[in-house]
């Protein structure tokens, strides 16, 4: 059985930190035998949630998103995957503009289904990448644990990097990656 691995980037630089972390996990995860859907949001179109009605929209009843953007096919490519791993930028102590627009939406179509979540029990790892003093990268983390538990995933792990500590998380990512889908794959034996 090939398990497949969702990759979320969500930086401008394709060079950049972020992308090289993204490269990182993937490269795990391919090393342990694993498919990856390496998905960088910000070329997409993805609108801000329109907090639609009163405050709910679709996405309460039917568990889907009525704003019609790239986000559906990319909500798509999510849910299909065994595990996924988000990868941001650090701004402003949080995630970057295009993670949340994403995971805002997702967020509101899956934390309204409960234990139903088409993420719930999938483990996930979060990864913070920041600038040279790395502050912020632990509300950015926090953020984005609360929302994995909102989705009901399973965190794997949640792991900060910069650039004076790149070399040695980089080889903790793609080892944090490959351990993710040998766990997935001992649990499905189980
Ligand atoms: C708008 C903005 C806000 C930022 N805020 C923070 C911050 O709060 N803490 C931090 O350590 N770095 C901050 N940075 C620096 C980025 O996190 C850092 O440059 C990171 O490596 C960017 O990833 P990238 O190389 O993938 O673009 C900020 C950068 C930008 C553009």
């Amino acid at each position: 059985m090939t398990y497949r691995i969702a990759v979320i980037t969500s930086s401008p630089n394709k060079d950049g930190l972020t992308a090289a972390c993204g490269k990182a996990i993937e490269k795990g995860a391919l090393e342990a035998g694993a498919t990856v859907d390496l998905i960088d949001l910000n070329p997409y179109n993805i609108g801000r949630c329109k907090a639609c009605g009163t405050g709910y929209g679709a996405c309460r009843t039917e568990h889907r998103c009525q704003v019609i953007d790239d986000f559906q096919n990319l909500h798509e490519r999510l849910v299909a995957a065994d595990a996924y791993a988000v990868v941001t930028p650090v701004y402003w102590g949080d995630l970057s503009e295009s993670a949340k627009a994403f995971l805002d939406r997702v967020r509101r179509c899956e934390a309204t289904s409960g234990e139903a979540s088409k993420l719930s029990g999938k483990p996930c790892i979060g990864v913070a990448a920041a600038g040279g003093r790395g502050g912020g990268t632990i509300t950015c983390l926090l953020n984005m644990q609360q929302w994995f538990n909102h989705v009901r995933s399973e965190i794997f792990d949640l792991i900060t990097v910069t650039r004076k500590s790149r070399a040695y998380k980089l080889l903790a990512m793609e080892a944090a990656a490959k351990a993710m889908v040998e766990y997935i794959r001992e649990k499905a034996e189980q």
